[in-house]
């Protein structure tokens, strides 16, 4: 599904924020992505939702690499990739029905269907209440499942979610973990950034972490152990 070798991004004249990134995520996968405050997490997703190309290294997406794509060749793929973003960007001036249906309308479903899907999902999410209103007038939890929402309504065949339960309750976040799960069981590959301990416990997916510009691939049972050395 995703490959990455020797990928290292700069911005600008900068310091290379990330270096020598090597890992390949199978179809079918959910990975957590985690590490400390400015790791650079948003800027790997960023990579891998191709909102910027790598300064160095090679990366493949959907079998393809994506180095010396075209434009509409881009585009393509990324109307297969469901993004949360950490700053949820959704559109102010429309509901938060119609920020969730745009991807449906893009691809062009009957409008009945958007608005039976639609309906449904924001209810699921706990805003039934809220289908009409505008994004600057919700809580910052209430915009994160808005953006949540857009992100899945579409059944992307990958979803990358930066810090999605970041503004939410522990039981409205275990709620939402559980709507990726489900959707992971469908097919959707699955990458989450978060910083939440509780999380990563309790769902226990392998996990990417990062540091010092450099990722390393850890399944559960390596983490679980740091935390026992860690507490004796
Ligand atoms: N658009 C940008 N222009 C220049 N530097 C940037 C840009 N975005 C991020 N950086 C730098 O890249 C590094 C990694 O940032 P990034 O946002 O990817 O970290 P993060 O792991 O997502 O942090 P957080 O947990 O706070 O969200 C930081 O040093 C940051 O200053
Ligand atoms: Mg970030």
């Amino acid at each position: 599904m995703i490959r990455f070798e020797h990928v290292g991004l700069r911005y600008g004249v900068g310091p290379e924020v990330l270096s020598d990134i090597d890992f390949t995520l199978e179809p079918g996968s959910f990975h957590f992505l985690t590490g400390p405050s400015g790791a650079g997490k948003t800027s790997l997703m960023r990579l891998m939702y191709l909102g910027r190309k790598p300064t160095r290294g090679l990366i493949t997406m959907f079998g393809k690499s994506i180095n010396q794509m075209e434009r509409e060749q881009l585009a393509s793929i990324r109307q297969r990739i469901g993004v949360v973003f950490q700053e949820f960007r959704l559109l102010p001036h429309l509901s938060a029905f119609d920020n969730v249906a745009l991807p449906l309308r893009i691809i062009g479903r009957p409008e009945k269907e958007v608005q039976n899907n639609v309906d449904e999902l924001l209810e699921w999410v706990g805003l039934g209440d809220y289908k009409r209103a505008l994004p600057p007038t919700l809580s910052g939890g209430q915009q994160q499942r808005v953006a949540i929402a857009r992100a899945v309504i579409a059944r992307p065949k990958l979803l990358l979610a930066d810090e999605p339960t970041g503004n939410l309750d522990d039981e409205i976040g275990v709620r939402l973990m559980n709507l990726f799960d489900q959707l992971n069981r469908m097919g959707t590959t699955i990458v989450v950034a978060t910083h939440s301990q509780h999380i990563m416990d309790q769902f226990g997916h392998p996990r990417l972490a990062l540091s010092e510009g450099g990722l390393k691939v850890e399944e559960k049972k390596h983490w679980i152990q740091k935390k026992i050395e860690g507490v004796f």
